[in-house]
């Protein structure tokens, strides 16, 4: 297997923030997972350091663009190092064989017809960087950033992209998985229900110095995206280094969700153009957000990954990005739910089970790896999970769900626990050292799959934790010593006030007010303050809200929503279907099983065309969000007063 991964190109007029480690630890792990199940994958990552954002970039700093780049680069290369990318080549769109790839497509582009020089007027965006249809605008603005555009009328060249329409949309139809997650397929064929536009691919010099000038017309550069996307060409070689085909056979680009029209339309038209197969798949993911806007330089909420990196170490902060991002949705950042994820699943799951075996095995077995012995049905269903385990992180981050493959790493390691405690090999230990033996055995094992199939998230962590179960070489060895050493991920404080909405439960909530909650959540930064108290009212009155303990049965993503979404709860015989805006808190897994309390007798309303038939109760202190739940279960129809 050859498989191709590569994350966007960053500009190099921002410091890199979280939106630029995610994608580039997404791609990262993605291309460790291939690896560890025998792939020679490739992984490309890098800068894209033309055009009018990077030149004003430049200016602000009154230093060349030229220099500006060689200085400014370094900060993803340095980000790649701190973040633990194990990329094969990190590109410069001003490296000499990206150049020569650029005018070498263009050249044969305008060879071929398919490049004609127009008279042009069309609404640019400076943002952006691109021209905008009229039918594209809202509002009037420019649709991506909400900031007003201006009408340039000038001479440009321009891609015959408006060939391609037909060919994109069978493309799409007939290749199911080429763009990932399945719900962005349908915008881009949405876009492609328009007619299409040809593309602008030019700037003029007056306008625009810093760029890769056009080889047909010295008066001009290239557009920044016509650029910056043949780096995924430049970077396997393409036209000549031997190999490159099958590479991009393979190849997989993971992108943000707000650059997939020229991911897909753009990118793919150029390649149809070239005679180059379009790539096997586009993954956009979502954003991260900060409350509930998206995080950028621009609106001032920027958390700076590598401060969190030094604070929790950079391998917790990995497993954070992977494990909280529902892939494909956006997820609210917060750092205290990083705390709570290493707190409980890293910690008191992995951790603590991992010492608390190890220190038994110091005592009792001389610090060696017990031998197997005899499996009991118990022993052998937990080691064949083990396998299964592997079997199904295989196959679910072959197809990029690793946000999933981490939810069946997490929930075996549970399992593991509850084996120890049902097993009790530090009381049975007394009477039958053969049984401890075999039941720590059994552990082990299931700790070696858990490191290794955790290595491509967590690549230090997993190898030091091989190394002190005596499975350094991946495969646990009888015998071989074992070392407990400090506990492998320490514990932290919960800070009490937050800035920052925190995910999945259970989330800490500063004393405040029960929300009934139906609608969306508005997600709110700043100190908290809580808001004045509501007058008094008789106790009738609150008598006639039915409160009840419900049972999540089911739940799920509203479509097109990132905050609703749609619960199956049970109230005790009855089921009731709640639409919750508590999305960006919590993903849906996370709340099945779980008790809370609902107001049962609200009349019903619809949301998003959906009926909610109930509201759920959670605590709000500012941006922070917590369902309600009671304390020890209460069977599902249980009243609340
Ligand atoms: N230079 C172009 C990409 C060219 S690829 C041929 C670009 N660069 S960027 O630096 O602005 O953004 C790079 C990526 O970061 C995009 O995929 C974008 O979606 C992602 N993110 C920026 N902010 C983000 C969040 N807050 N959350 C997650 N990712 C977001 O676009």
């Amino acid at each position: 297997m050859t498989d191709y991964f590569t994350t966007p190109i960053y500009y190099v007029n921002d410091r890199p923030h979280i939106g630029h480690a995610y994608t580039t630890v997404l791609a990262d792990v993605a291309t460790r997972y291939a690896r560890l199940f025998g792939s020679d994958a490739f992984l490309l990552t890098g800068t894209d350091e033309h055009g009018q954002k990077v030149q004003q970039a430049a200016q602000r700093r009154g230093v060349p663009a030229r220099q500006h780049v060689d200085e400014l680069h370094l900060a993803f290369k340095t980000m790649c190092a701190d973040l633990e990318i194990e990329y094969d080549r990190f590109i410069r769109t001003t490296d000499a064989d990206h150049v020569a790839v650029v005018q070498g497509a263009l050249a044969r582009l305008k060879d071929e017809g398919l490049i004609e020089k127009r008279q042009y007027g069309g609404w640019y965006s400076v943002g952006e960087e691109r021209f905008f249809d009229e039918k594209e605008l809202v509002d009037g603005k420019d649709p991506v950033s909400g900031k007003p555009v201006e009408w340039v009328e000038e001479v440009n060249y321009f891609f015959k992209m408006s060939l391609y329409q037909t060919r994109l949309i069978d493309h799409i139809e007939q290749n199911p998985g080429a763009i990932l997650p399945s719900y962005r397929r349908q915008e881009v064929l949405g876009f492609l229900r328009q007619p299409l536009a040809d593309l602008c691919i030019s700037r003029p010099k007056s306008r625009l110095e810093w760029g890769i000038e056009l080889p047909f017309d010295s008066d001009f550069v290239t557009y920044v995206w016509f650029d910056a996307l043949l780096n995924y060409l430049t970077g396997i070689g393409y036209p000549n280094a031997p190999g490159w085909p099958e590479r991009w056979a393979e190849a997989t680009h993971f992108i943000g969700k707000d650059i997939l029209t020229t991911h897909t339309v753009y990118w793919w038209s150029m390649l149809m153009a070239l005679g180059v197969d379009v790539p096997k798949r586009v993954f956009a993911h979502g954003w991260w957000l900060m409350g509930d806007s998206k995080m950028s330089k621009s609106a001032g909420n920027v958390v700076d990954p590598l401060a969190l990196k030094d604070r929790y170490g950079v391998e917790v902060f990995r497993f954070f990005l992977l494990r909280e991002m529902v892939i494909g949705q956006d997820a609210s950042f917060s750092e205290s739910g990083l705390i709570l994820r290493n707190n409980s699943e890293l910690a008191d799951d992995l951790g603590n089970l991992v010492n608390r075996v190890l220190n038994l095995v110091e005592k009792r077995f001389d610090g060696a790896v017990p031998a197997r012995g005899t499996l009991l049905e118990d022993d052998a269903t937990l080691v064949g999970d083990a396998d299964a385990l592997e079997a199904r992180v295989r196959d679910l981050t072959a197809a990029l769900e690793l946000h999933k493959a981490l939810d069946s790493v997490v929930a075996y390691v549970r399992r593991l626990n509850k084996y120890v405690n049902d097993t009790k090999p530090f009381t049975v230990v007394k009477t039958d050292e053969a049984r401890a033996a075999t039941s720590l055995w059994v552990v082990l094992n299931g700790v070696t799959t858990v490191a290794r199939l955790l290595s491509p998230v967590m690549p230090k962590t997993m190898a030091d934790l091989l190394f002190r179960i005596g499975a350094a070489s991946g495969v646990l060895v009888v015998g071989a010593p074992v070392v407990k050493g400090e506990p492998l991920f320490p514990k932290y404080e919960v800070p009490v006030t937050t800035t920052e909405a925190v995910p999945a439960p259970p989330a800490p909530v500063a004393p405040a007010t029960a929300t009934a909650l139906a609608t969306a959540t508005e997600v709110s930064t700043g100190e908290f303050a809580p808001g004045p108290l509501l007058p008094e009212i008789e106790f009738g009155d609150f008598a006639k809200v039915d409160l009840r303990v419900a049972r999540v049965v089911e739940a799920e993503r509203v479509p097109k929503s990132d905050k609703l979404l749609k619960l199956q709860v049970d109230l005790g015989g009855t089921r009731r279907q709640i639409v919750a805006g508590i999305g960006l808190t919590y993903a849906p897994e996370a709340l099945i099983g779980q008790h809370l309390v609902v107001v049962a007798n609200l009349k019903p309303r619809k949301l998003f065309g959906l009926e909610s038939q109930g509201m759920i109760l959670a605590g709000k202190s500012g941006a922070v969000l917590s369902v309600v739940s009671p304390l020890a279960p209460v069977a599902p129809g249980g009243s609340v007063s």
